[in-house]
């Protein structure tokens, strides 16, 4: 298609507009800011070795474990303040939060605040960067609570412990062979590839969509150990291909970067599992609620995918803490929905599972 038939990120977000006569113009400019965060990041992570941002960050230089215990990497650092710097002064946000900051992030004294809070992964598959494998940044927009906005008050975690179906809009970066930027305002879900010359994220996948089924899951096997019950038997039958019980054979994937796992899940379909499991019983699973499972649930389901905890939609969950762990399904909406049903089957389970029949170790 020729440029001038191209849409930008901005026109397509003027066009959603017109649906909210009323609408301030805020909500746009925050996207935008947050659109020019991804850019900033994708310059750095495209710099790589040369622009000196790969490795861990120097304890000297300000932290080096963040508050989920993980190591940070440089590129973890910097994108958080790509983030909180240009998101912070427009007077779009009553506050964030990050993965990579153990409180709420309050928007400095000089600044204007708004109604809307953002929250954000910084930089997804950050165990990737150092091997020149794709990464990523993942955002949710949530509205304030009204006495924030009408009091200006400080954020407090409570304020951002919202259900995944509050979200006002959803996005991720991918930082990639090209780079892109995903995107649900609540209208289906839209794809922008970064014109790395013009800078502009330019339309280039409209109305994306998930295929209904599958012949692909993503899982990290390393844990096969810990898998309750359903999981073991979802993957066992993917495993056991056209003689076993689904009648056909299945591919298996694992890039450890989940946002390139819903990029692909998007574009081609899959299944995309991290399952709560007994690994560590202080961490109901490995991914995070309000800035991993939230937004990717978001645009999984605006693009006709689903998102689940294994057991319940992610998107129902009321979260409890900012830095909440879960376990997380999603990807094409039948294959999510038999992990699902799988996990209220106890007696097919006996049936299929030698490890729960009759004669059984675990019978009693
Ligand atoms: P982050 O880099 O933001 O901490 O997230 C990494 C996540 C996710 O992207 C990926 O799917 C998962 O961790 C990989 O986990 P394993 O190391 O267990 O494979
Ligand atoms: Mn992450
Ligand atoms: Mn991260």
């Amino acid at each position: 298609m020729p440029f001038s038939k191209r849409f930008t990120l901005t026109q397509y977000l003027i066009e959603q507009r017109r649906r909210f006569p009323g609408a301030s113009g805020n909500f746009n400019a925050l996207v935008l800011d947050a659109a020019l965060a991804c850019k900033a990041i994708a310059r750095a992570v495209a710099f790589g070795e040369l622009g000196g941002v790969l490795g861990n960050q120097d304890a000297d230089l300000g932290g080096a474990i963040n508050v989920q215990g993980e190591t940070q990497k440089k590129l973890d650092v910097l994108s958080n303040q790509y983030f909180t710097r240009l998101n912070e002064w427009a007077g779009n946000l009553a506050g964030m939060a990050s993965e990579e900051m153990e409180d709420p992030y309050q928007i400095p004294a000089e600044h204007v605040r708004g109604k809307y809070l953002l929250v954000f992964d910084p930089l997804d598959g950050s165990s990737n960067i150092d091997v020149n494998v794709s990464v990523g940044s993942i955002f949710s927009i949530l509205r304030a609570p009204q006495d924030v906005i009408e009091s200006g008050r400080d954020v407090v975690e409570a304020d951002f412990l919202q259900p995944g179906s509050k979200q006002v809009a959803a996005g991720y970066a991918l930082y990639g062979p090209t780079t892109m930027l995903v995107l649900s305002v609540g209208n289906g879900v839209v794809g922008f590839t970064l014109d790395p010359t013009l800078g502009e994220f330019m339309l280039t996948h409209r109305d994306i969509k998930v295929p209904v089924d599958t012949q692909e899951f993503a899982i990290n096997a390393s844990n096969s150990r810990f898998w309750e019950a359903p999981v073991k038997r979802y993957v066992d039958e993917c495993l056991a291909g056209k003689p076993g019980p689904r009648g056909k054979d299945f591919n298996m994937r694992w890039i450890a970067s989940m946002v390139a796992e819903a990029h692909r899940i998007l574009m081609r379909g899959g299944v995309f599992l991290y399952p709560r499991d007994t690994k560590d019983a202080a961490k109901p699973g490995r991914l995070r609620l309000l800035y991993e499972a939230n937004p990717i649930g978001f645009i999984m389901e605006q693009a006709g995918g689903r998102a689940s905890t294994g057991r319940v939609p992610m998107l129902g969950v009321k979260p409890t803490s900012l830095h909440q762990r879960i376990g997380l399904v999603f990807g094409s909406k039948n294959e999510v929905e038999r992990i699902e049903r799988y996990h209220t089957e106890p007696a097919e389970v006996e049936m299929s599972n030698p490890l729960f029949g009759k004669s059984s170790l675990f019978r009693d």
